[in-house]
């Protein structure tokens, strides 16, 4: 199978230098692209701006906005069979971004954000046969939210887990399927988080036959 897995936060910049981005690591997707590789599937990483260290025979894009990375993402969804987005994309960007490095003069200074694309729910909208998963990040009604977010994007497979695991190397999630059934529990390392969910989209994709191209 051709996996595309999402990965790391986007930074929204409103200067040359300034930014707002998420806390995330890129821990979580970047071991789920070494564990589908490590199963012998092909594997594109898109990657925001992460200090980690690319899994042998994955290959990766590396870019920074909300908006690239949707353009990257949309592009390579297309040739793939598996959309697992664990990224930290920002909802919100800087309304302008202005040149250079902002002088510290104005006592304070309110930004207008507008919103980012949802990258995930433009991609399920075309997935045809293809697989989505997405990640839900809640710190408070986990499983009420996770199976909100499943349903109003159109996805097959959703996994929930908690501001706690951000930058942690384990993590406590839930698996639902797309008919919100819980699929499994796991508190373990996010490798081995990783490699359970590979498992499981093996045998999706598996019952579900192949993935209709275009
Ligand atoms: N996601 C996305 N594009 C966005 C925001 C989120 O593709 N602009 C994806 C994430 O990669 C994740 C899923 O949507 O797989 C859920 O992300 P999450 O941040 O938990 O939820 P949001 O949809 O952003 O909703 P909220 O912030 O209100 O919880």
């Amino acid at each position: 199978m051709h996996f595309l897995v999402t990965a790391g936060p986007t930074r929204e910049y409103l200067d040359d230098v300034r930014y707002l981005s998420n806390a995330s690591s890129g821990r979580m997707g970047y071991a789920v692209a070494a564990a589908a590789r490590s199963r012998g599937h092909r594997v594109t990483l898109v990657s925001g701006p992460v200090e980690l260290v690319v899994p042998p025979g994955v290959r990766v894009l590396r870019v920074t906005g909300a908006r690239e990375m949707r353009r990257a993402t949309l592009r390579e969804f297309r040739r793939c069979d598996v959309l697992v987005m664990t990224a930290a994309v920002s909802d919100y960007r800087p309304a302008a971004r202005l040149r250079g490095k902002i002088k510290k003069g104005r006592p304070a200074w309110s930004l207008r954000l507008v919103r980012t694309p949802d990258i995930l729910t433009a991609c399920a909208a075309r997935k045809r046969g293809r697989i989505c998963v997405g990640f839900a990040l809640e710190s408070r009604g986990l499983r009420r939210y996770a199976l909100e977010k499943l349903r109003k994007k159109n996805l097959d497979m959703i996994v929930a887990d908690s501001p706690t695991a951000i930058g942690r190397p384990a993590a406590a999630v839930l698996c639902l399927d797309r008919t919100g059934r819980d699929l499994w529990r796991l508190h373990a390392s996010k490798a081995a988080i990783a490699r359970r969910l590979v498992r499981t989209l093996e045998a999706r994709a598996a019952a579900a036959g192949p993935a209709p191209r275009g």
